[in-house]
């Protein structure tokens, strides 16, 4: 299974890609979660992706190419994949399209994960981070069993700098100009399905299943 996870900043397309990685044993592959671990680890990628994801920009679309590549030629890769975050661009679909199409492989679904705008704010806002392992938590939805540590590893969770406010509406009008465009693209492709994002975790990942299953 080839899978892209496409949507607005908070829609829980982290969220969903874990379970999906999880239930049908394939990679996972947030280009949000490998550049936060490159900022942390201050790699000269993760220096130079800092301050544009602080601002709510996209990187470079040669830096996160770079980072997908080399996680799809992975051998755990070879049986499927779920992509979280990537592609944001149309430039970045088309070199992922052409990259597949080298090693004829295509994708099979690109999930339009979608939930009423005025819940976004209140999905980001009220998200804790683990910083060590990349889990995601949210304060009343799906809270951790101990305040503010996570339950897989025991750090400390934090709240992601890109979650603030200013930064929020940002991202919101940087998904809306360069991502959103997606849509259409993958539309005209036949592979795209709208996906409702809004209800408990466990509900939109059976609507998930059901439509993978399905097709
Ligand atoms: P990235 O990390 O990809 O951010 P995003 O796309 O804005 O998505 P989020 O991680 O904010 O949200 P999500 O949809 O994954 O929601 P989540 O599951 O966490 O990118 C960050 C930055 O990196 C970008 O701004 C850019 O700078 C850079 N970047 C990344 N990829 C790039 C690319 N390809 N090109 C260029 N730059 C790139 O859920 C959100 C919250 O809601 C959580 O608290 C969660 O617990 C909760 N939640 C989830 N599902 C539910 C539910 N069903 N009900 C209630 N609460 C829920």
């Amino acid at each position: 299974m080839r899978l892209v996870l496409l949507g607005a900043p908070g829609v829980g397309k982290g969220t969903q890609a874990e379970l999906v990685s999880s239930q049908f044993k394939i990679p996972k592959i947030s280009t949000g979660d490998l550049l936060r671990e490159a900022v942390r680890q201050k790699t000269t990628l993760g220096i130079q992706a800092k301050d544009y994801m602080d601002r709510g920009e996209l990187v470079a679309d040669e830096v996160v190419i770079g980072l997908v590549q080399e996680k799809l030629s992975l051998p755990e890769a070879a049986k499927g994949f779920v992509l979280d975050g990537f592609p944001r661009t149309v430039t970045q679909a088309d070199i992922l399209g052409r990259w597949l199409e080298s090693e004829h492989i295509a994708l099979d679904h690109v999930l339009y994960v979608v939930i009423p705008s005025e819940h976004i704010v209140d999905r980001l806002s009220g998200r804790r981070s683990c910083p060590a392992c990349q889990s995601v938590f949210h304060i009343t939805s799906c809270p951790p069993k101990l305040e503010g540590i996570c339950d897989r590893c025991g750090a400390e969770l934090i709240q992601r700098n890109d979650d603030r406010r200013e930064t929020v509406e940002s991202r919101m009008l940087v998904y809306t100009n360069q991502t959103a465009p997606l849509i259409e693209y993958y539309k005209e492709k036949n592979i795209l399905t709208e996906l409702d994002g809004f209800g408990a975790v466990d509900s939109v990942h059976a609507r998930l299943v059901n439509v993978l299953t399905q097709v």
